[in-house]
């Protein structure tokens, strides 16, 4: 059985995308099949992975195959054509969304339209042992689909400013579709990130986190390291740019965690 784990929190920039793309090729190295479903239309895990478009990454990377929008067909009967295999062996992508289109655009008005992910992934689901699905910030359209279709829910969380906020919208929501439309959804747990140990705002930021959900905390706590953000800017997973920096060593670890939670 396919997990399918969806990465949210509706704050932006929080590690979202670096967690979904660094877990994802920790399990495909870890010997997983894995899809890594990219469902902002920013298109932010495509490129960190080196498929972003030429134009904005200058030569040497694939361009986006079209830019109508996965989730608008269904069927899902063209899904299989747009995954495409990244550097790392085991890992693949599909961009769900593409660039200047919106999905939610697309969706709108459709009754099953949350389901749309959900649709998507059925016919796939079977060649691989894990997808993990990059949200957009907010509690929209999309992070909503993502909750629909998965087991769990990884939620990375900045141990900056005001990092309770939101939180209690995403556990509202999980309980919402929890209850409506996907009764097996969890939260898997909430992954510290951009961690900086000297500073004593992100120490308590981390213990108002901890005192807020005690037994949903990862044990892996992300530190904020420059690799991470050298990585995407080359469109390198972790593990191929610095496999011995401080962040490929977190990811390594909440790797771990997630085989744990199978
Ligand atoms: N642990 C880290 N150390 C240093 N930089 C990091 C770390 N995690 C993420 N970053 C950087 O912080 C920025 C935001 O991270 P990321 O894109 O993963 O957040 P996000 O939650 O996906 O954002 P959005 O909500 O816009 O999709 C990026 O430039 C990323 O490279
Ligand atoms: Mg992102």
């Amino acid at each position: 059985m396919t997990q399918v784990i969806a990465v949210v929190n509706p704050k932006g920039g929080v590690g979202k995308t670096t967690t979904a793309i660094h877990v994802s090729a920790g399990l495909a190295v870890a010997g997983s099949r894995v899809l890594l479903v990219d469902l902002d239309p920013q298109a932010h895990a495509t490129r960190g992975l080196g498929l972003g478009s030429p134009a904005k990454r200058g030569g040497g990377t694939q361009p986006f195959e079209g830019l109508s929008p996965v989730l608008g067909d269904l069927e899902g009967a063209r899904v299989l054509e747009r995954i495409r295999p990244t550097r790392v062996e085991g890992l693949s992508v599909l961009t769900a969304c593409g660039e200047g289109v919106g999905a939610e655009d697309e969706l709108r008005g459709r009754t099953d339209r949350t389901r749309g992910l959900t649709e998507v992934l059925s016919p796939v689901a079977s060649r691989f042992d894990f997808a993990l699905v990059d949200t957009p910030p907010g509690l929209g359209l999309l992070p909503l689909m993502a909750l629909v279709s998965a087991d769990g829910v990884l939620s990375p969380v900045h141990c900056g400013g005001f990092a309770l906020e939101g939180l209690a919208d995403l556990l509202q929501a999980i309980r919402r579709v929890r209850q409506h439309e996907n009764p097996r959804l969890s939260l898997l747990g909430l992954v510290l990130t951009l961690y900086q140990d000297e500073v004593a705002a992100c120490r308590e930021v981390a213990e108002e986190v901890r005192a807020y959900l005690p037994r949903k905390v990862c044990r892996t706590v992300v530190p904020r390291d420059p690799a991470l953000v050298e990585a995407a800017l080359r469109g390198l997973s972790i593990l191929e740019h610095d496999v011995c920096s401080r962040g490929a060593n977190a990811y390594i670890e909440l790797t771990k965690e997630v085989l744990g939670y199978g």
